[in-house]
């Protein structure tokens, strides 16, 4: 499909096309040099002691809670307005996601008020989601982790960039876990990055990204090592040194790109503030935000499936960030949970319409979107 304005887009020019060459130039492709210069300066940018690079955002947020030691029983409080990935790799790591809802019709992410009723004997964390890019209230639930002796991961698939009182995101719980997804704010096509203040839990966390190896083929090559013991059972959740130089580019662009869309969501919000029908979330956050998404919230006597279908008769793309999780058939048949439950996240999820948004486009298509957007709400 050709559209006149894409969901997103990435940012790329010739500094990834030429980032690329050098390391096929190199000829060394697995993690390597590049991989842990961009650690070093992915971990400058989070102030983390440490960050590790991986395969993707779900590889990140499945060591995290394995590094935890869950075990089955144990229940990771989540929010369902989120990517599948959250909730999926609770599973993966053999413990139990229990549903939050979010805090408000306006705060799109879960908060203490959410969270505290639902800690029982069996809660051993929380992993939080700063949805768009908008930031949880860290500070409340921090402390609240604290009380409760609760671990807290936060998945910063959507904020990369995002502050919460000058601390970057991901850098509040015991490991915070980036996606560079091709949609994302800065990409690498498919990646990830891990970060952590914990000694301990980043030595394990290098030991499951690489089958729990001792040592790295890299390392070997260096002749630092000859051999190998492992020490636990890892897994494959490299990243490379193609996605590793790219991830380089795309951090040094990250401010200036993330600049942008503050600009094309000021504007809008600007144009959508007479709009009949729909509300723009995050209201009361402006200022705050990487903002990965730009979601809005139609009225429940709108059919989103009319808006979404004469949308993409214009040519405009737009999506559903997100079905609420705990109503996918497997959550359902799985953990027993049900409709009516979480009822922000239930009227969210059934009218959130996510309008483009990527750093390259213009003022002009903004227009575009919101005035096609009017002309589909009117019929
Ligand atoms: C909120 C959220 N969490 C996790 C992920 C998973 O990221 P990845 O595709 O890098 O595994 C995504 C990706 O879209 C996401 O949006």
């Amino acid at each position: 499909m050709d559209w006149k304005v894409p969901l997103s887009d990435i940012s790329f020019d010739e500094r990834e096309e030429q980032a690329v060459i050098e390391v096929i130039k190199s000829r060394w492709l697995s993690m390597g040099s590049k991989t842990q210069l961009f650690e070093e300066k992915f971990a400058e940018l989070t102030g983390s002691k440490y960050a590790i690079a991986v395969s993707n955002c779900t590889a990140a947020m499945h060591m995290s809670h394995l590094a935890m030691n869950v075990k089955p029983g144990d229940e990771v409080i989540t929010p369902s307005l989120t990517f599948i990935a959250t909730v999926n790799t609770i599973l993966a790591a053999g413990a139990k996601p229990v549903f939050s809802d979010v805090e408000s019709l306006d705060k799109w992410c879960i908060g203490v008020k959410n969270i505290e009723p639902l800690i029982t004997s069996k809660t051993v964390g929380v992993a939080v989601v700063h949805y768009a890019g908008y930031p949880a209230n860290m500070t409340e639930i921090v402390s609240l982790c604290r009380k409760h002796n609760l671990y807290l991961i936060e998945d910063c698939a959507h904020s990369v960039g995002t502050y919460w009182q000058g601390k970057h995101m991901g850098s509040f719980g015991k490991f915070g876990c980036f996606s560079f997804f091709s949609n994302k704010n800065m990409t690498t096509g498919e990646g990830g990055m891990l970060v952590t203040d914990d000694d301990q839990l980043a030595e394990k966390a290098r030991l499951l990204r690489s089958h729990g190896m001792t040592t790295l083929t890299w390392q070997r090559h260096k002749g630092h090592a000859s051999s190998y013991d492992v020490v636990l059972p890892g897994y494959n959740y490299r990243i490379d040194e193609i996605r590793s130089a790219i991830g380089l580019v795309q951090l040094s662009k990250l401010f200036e790109n993330n600049k942008k869309r503050a600009l094309l969501v000021d504007a809008y919000r600007r144009r959508l503030a007479n709009t009949p029908n729909v509300s723009v979330p995050f209201a009361a956050n402006e200022g705050k935000s990487s903002y990965h998404i730009f979601p809005i919230l139609l009225d429940s006597k709108v059919s989103r499936s009319s808006v979404i279908a004469m949308m993409k008769e214009k040519g405009i793309q737009t999506s559903i960030h997100y079905p609420a999780a705990h109503l996918f058939t497997y959550m359902k048949s799985f953990l027993g949970t049900r409709e009516n439950t979480l009822p922000l996240t239930e009227k969210i999820s059934s009218n959130v319409l996510t309008l483009p948004l990527y750093p390259d486009m213009s003022f002009e298509q903004v227009a575009t979107v919101v005035n096609s957007l009017n002309d589909c709400l009117c019929k």
